[in-house]
């Protein structure tokens, strides 16, 4: 589906992005192996939390719909499914699952769509076998779909060699189903929702600086309230940010550190971002956050930041255009592995809207190109591509289309509707 886009005279309101993905993603499968039951409120409505509820329900799972936003969870009662399970576009979801699936007392196959198909899984696939689990891929166990056999596995002490929460998360899954404790060592930090979940679900979890240690165990179930998406709520703060007339407040944000590198990268480029009322809810923290014009400069992500706004990077990659000087992203190259190479889909579409940018092979490099001129751009089915480019609409002379709007549906249905009361500044 095409969008049109244009730049608003003003953009101004208030809204509030859907349920975080990563923490929806999590207190489903969590719950759903867990003692008792569990309400989750303010449950993500993108696909991708959608396709976690699905595979779960396909395993047998107890999920139901209180409203439609929050979900009622009966956990413990999983059986052998009579179909391939289908985790649709989330790479969260498939590996997650892959370490759950590796200790069930049945056998799984579970694929995905064309993206997830050619994403990388031979890192969750090396530490579940070194698990004792059996578990095959496509392509000499790199790809998806997986094949799962499972086994009761053993625990063991593992370095990972990418600082990726869902690697993290699997191995942990996994681990709670083994014959002993499990140690991981991470070579950065990642989001830290796992950790806290299972803690607070009783699960005995140390965390030691990049080490982390737990035992097996049983879980008890835990009422989750899932607050609003930080991914999603990044792209008001760089609309509002970057446009000459805005004042944009984004409520109930989730402010977890493994999350906030767009308010620090943002703040580190001049941005003016108001971080107000922080508070805790199930376990982590919230905040709300008010965004307004700001004179942008340049700056570097690298090294250990990039973990924390890795997907992010499309949206601070427009900003970037509009910041003064040179911005420089580097050890980037997760990137190109996410829902599409990014570090190549970014590139191209912000070069056919004018910006000064170029690919390396571990970033890009970015030189201030405002203004940008619209232009007719492609999502590539990659929902935080679709939604930059919406963005680069509000900010661009002239209109931008967007071949492949609707893919914003995997993580954030009601983009194009927010974007519609922004422009006619509604609150
Ligand atoms: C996620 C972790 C990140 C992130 C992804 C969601 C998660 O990936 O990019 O969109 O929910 O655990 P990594 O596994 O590479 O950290």
């Amino acid at each position: 589906m095409h969008r049109i886009i244009s730049s608003p005279n003003r953009l101004s309101g208030e809204l509030t992005p859907p349920g975080d993905r990563s923490i929806s993603v999590r207190a489903v499968i969590l719950n759903s192996i867990s003692s008792g039951d569990a309400e989750i409120r303010n449950f993500g409505s993108g696909a991708d939390c959608y396709a976690a509820i699905r595979v779960l329900k396909d395993l047998g799972a107890k999920i139901s719909k209180i409203n439609d936003s929050d979900f009622l969870i009966q956990g413990d009662s999983f059986t052998e499914p009579h179909k391939v399970l289908n985790a649709g576009n989330s790479g969260t979801v498939m590996r997650l699952m892959a370490g759950l699936l590796s200790a069930q007392p049945f056998s799984t196959v579970i694929t995905g769509d064309r993206s997830l198909r050619s994403r990388p899984m031979e890192r969750v696939i090396t530490p579940l076998r070194l698990m004792g689990a059996e578990i095959s891929g496509r392509e000499n166990n790199t790809l998806a779909p997986l094949s799962i056999q499972g086994r009761q596995l053993k625990g063991i002490e593992y370095g990972m060699n990418v600082a990726s929460a869902q690697v993290k998360s699997a191995i942990l899954i996994a681990a709670l189903y083994g014959d002993s404790k499990t140690v991981i060592n991470q070579p950065d930090l990642s989001r830290d929702h796992t950790e806290r979940m299972l803690k607070d679900m009783g699960a005995k979890v140390e965390i030691d600086g990049l080490k982390i240690s737990i035992s097996p165990g049983k879980l008890t179930s835990r009422d989750v309230t899932v607050p609003a998406d930080i991914s999603s709520a990044a792209f008001w703060l760089v609309g509002a940010a970057c446009h000459p007339d805005a004042e944009i407040r984004v409520n109930n944000v989730g402010v977890n550190p493994g999350r906030t590198g767009i308010l620090d990268v943002l703040k580190s480029m001049g941005a003016n971002i108001e971080v107000l009322n922080h508070r805790e809810q199930s376990g982590e923290p919230v905040a709300d956050l008010i965004a307004r014009s700001s004179d942008l400069i340049g700056t570097e992500i690298s090294g250990s930041m990039i973990p924390r706004v890795q997907d992010e990077i499309p949206i601070l990659a427009l900003a970037a255009c509009f910041a003064k000087g040179k911005t420089e992203i580097k050890n980037a190259e997760e990137l190109r592995v996410k829902e599409t190479d990014r570090i190549h889909t970014i590139v191209t579409e912000l070069k056919r809207l004018g910006a000064k940018i170029q690919e390396t092979a571990d970033g890009m490099l970015i030189t201030q190109s405002a203004p940008l001129t619209g232009n007719n751009c492609i999502s590539y089915g990659d929902h935080r591509i679709a939604m930059m480019l919406g963005i680069a609409g509000l900010l661009s002379k002239g209109e931008t289309q967007i071949k492949g709007s609707e893919h914003a549906s995997v993580t954030y249905p009601s983009f194009w509707n927010h974007i519609s009361n922004l422009i006619d500044g509604k609150v």
